[in-house]
């Protein structure tokens, strides 16, 4: 893929000294779905894959809950570098990656995406409501282009300190798979105006 050549050479991200991997993301090309999350954590940078620990084990199993597999979906990040520590990425991080982002959305076409938790859920919304006023309601918005759903979901490291937060995006999840059914169906051309049809006598 030349996006992901082209990244090698000349990501100038400011979290390229410290990384051990750049983090692309992975999954399905022409996926209908997509996650995005936060930033790659310490077992995605040793491995240069999205979600491979503890919190993408139970995006898989929430996955599979509804029966979607991860080579159905693409999965990716905001940051595609971990930050020191797993701390909150740097304004300055997000606008290095996030034209990176845009274009694989670009390239993906999905009709849908599930945002993560908070940065992911502002970052591609461009709204500073937070996660939790906005999860589990999927909102019509233009991404890269593209006139797309956007399905903000709590992030799975939320859920795995918090049952509250389990038992929401459990059950927001349960809804992807109806969504995505509507989202296929193809959009109802608008009925036609009558042409020189008689007034209606509203008055009997
Ligand atoms: N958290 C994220 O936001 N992304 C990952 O890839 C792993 C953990």
């Amino acid at each position: 893929m030349e996006l992901y050549k082209e990244l090698h050479a000349e990501h100038g991200c400011p979290l390229k000294p410290s990384r051990t991997n750049l983090v692309f993301g992975m999954g399905n090309a022409d996926a209908e779905l997509m996650f995005v999350g936060e930033a790659p954590g310490r077992d995605e940078d040793l491995q240069g894959k999205p979600f491979v620990g503890r919190a993408g084990r139970l995006l898989d199993q929430l996955m599979e809950e509804i029966g979607i597999q991860r080579s159905q979906v693409f999965i990716a990040n905001i940051l595609m570098c971990r930050p020191p520590g797993n701390r909150d990425p740097l304004p300055e991080e997000i606008e290095e990656c996030k034209p990176y982002l845009m274009r694989k959305i670009q390239l993906i076409e999905p009709k849908m995406i599930c945002t993560l938790g908070n940065f992911a859920t502002k970052t591609i919304t461009g709204s500073p409501i937070g996660i939790t006023r906005v999860c589990g309601r999927p909102q019509q918005r233009e991404i890269a282009g593209l006139d797309l759903t956007i399905y903000p979901l709590f992030h799975p490291a939320a859920a795995l300190r918090s049952t509250g937060c389990l038992n929401d995006l459990r059950e927001h999840m349960t809804r992807i798979p109806g969504l995505l059914e509507e989202l296929r169906k193809p959009a109802e051309a608008p009925e036609a105006e009558p042409v020189g049809a008689p007034q209606l006598d509203l008055f009997g």
